[in-house]
């Protein structure tokens, strides 16, 4: 019978090996280590169309991702935020609300394991922004601002400005997706917060979600979902999972193939 837990940290490794593992994730000619490919063979290819798109979310017990004040460095130990390291070295493109880039200042790059630092995007219906924040920051990455048609913005020198459609102040996360795929990007992680990640969810805009459940209670605080109201505790959207061991941290592995969207993007030539 197989454990109820997936070991993960037994098969670390030294952090040049998460160099060579995000190389070969890149190349499908290429098998993934037997350790590795349960967990993240599956945000290999898209399963509906030339996108993958991935949803994070670490919280507490409690189902809280910070507490009402905002403060959430860190939910998750040291074995989670690896995890979510191990991710963004796999994706083309991290997506944040501009609430995190706002209450978190995040660097989004990948620093505790070696690997690819990916494509920054930050959404900003309204530009509040400012041009100082660090996912702004000149460092050799890409960096692009999504924002409303009517939206002037004015963000550092080398920033790529996206506009798009935003009736009622809300921009349809397919349409971020397709300006992403536009632009070469087609693995995408959905990195937060809980409101940004339930809008790509509540549109059927995620193939996985990855929530990372830290054994700490909150007992107040931000919810890690807001989505619409159901009157019937059966009308719960039930999802396929499977759950990993971090440390002492649990990984649950959702599949939202089922309610995926097909996004209509065609296949790159290359
Ligand atoms: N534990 C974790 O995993 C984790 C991860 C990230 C962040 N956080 C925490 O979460 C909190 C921030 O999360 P949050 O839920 O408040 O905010 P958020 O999701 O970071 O940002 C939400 C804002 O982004 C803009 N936005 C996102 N998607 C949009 C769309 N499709 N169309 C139009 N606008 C869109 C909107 O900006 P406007 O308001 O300008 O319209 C929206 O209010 C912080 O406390 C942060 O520390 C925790």
């Amino acid at each position: 019978m197989k454990p109820p837990f997936t070991p993960l940290n037994d098969a670390n490794g030294s952090p040049e090996s998460w160099a060579a593992f995000a190389k070969a994730f890149r190349d499908p000619a290429q098998p993934l280590p037997e350790s590795w490919a349960s967990l993240f063979g599956p945000l290999r290819a898209g399963g509906k169309d030339a996108m993958t798109v991935i949803g994070q979310i670490g919280q507490s017990l409690d189902g809280r991702i910070a507490t009402e004040t905002g403060h959430s460095h860190y939910i998750n130990g040291p074995a989670g935020i690896l995890h979510l390291h191990r991710l963004r070295a796999l994706v083309d493109a991290v997506v944040i609300g501009v609430g995190t880039a706002i209450a978190d200042d995040p660097l989004l790059t990948v620093r505790r394991c070696e690997g690819p630092h990916p494509t920054r995007v930050v959404l900003d219906p309204k530009g509040r922004l400012a041009a100082h924040a660090k996912v702004f920051g000149c460092d050799g990455v890409r960096r692009l601002l999504v924002t409303a048609d009517e939206t002037r913005c004015a963000p550092p020198d080398g920033v790529e400005v996206v506009t798009l459609p935003a009736p009622d102040g809300r921009i349809a996360p397919r349409d971020v997706l397709a300006a992403l795929a536009a632009r070469g990007l087609r693995r995408i992680l959905i990195e937060g917060g809980a409101d940004t990640v339930s809008r790509f969810l509540a549109a059927g805009c995620l193939d996985r979600l990855h929530v990372m459940v830290a054994p700490i209670i909150l007992g107040s605080g931000r919810a890690s979902f807001i989505l619409p109201p159901v009157a019937r505790a059966d009308e719960a959207l039930r999802v396929p999972m499977r759950t990993f061991r971090l440390d002492d941290e649990t990984l649950f592995d959702i599949d939202l193939s089922a309610q995926r969207v097909p996004l209509g993007i065609a296949n790159m030539s290359t």
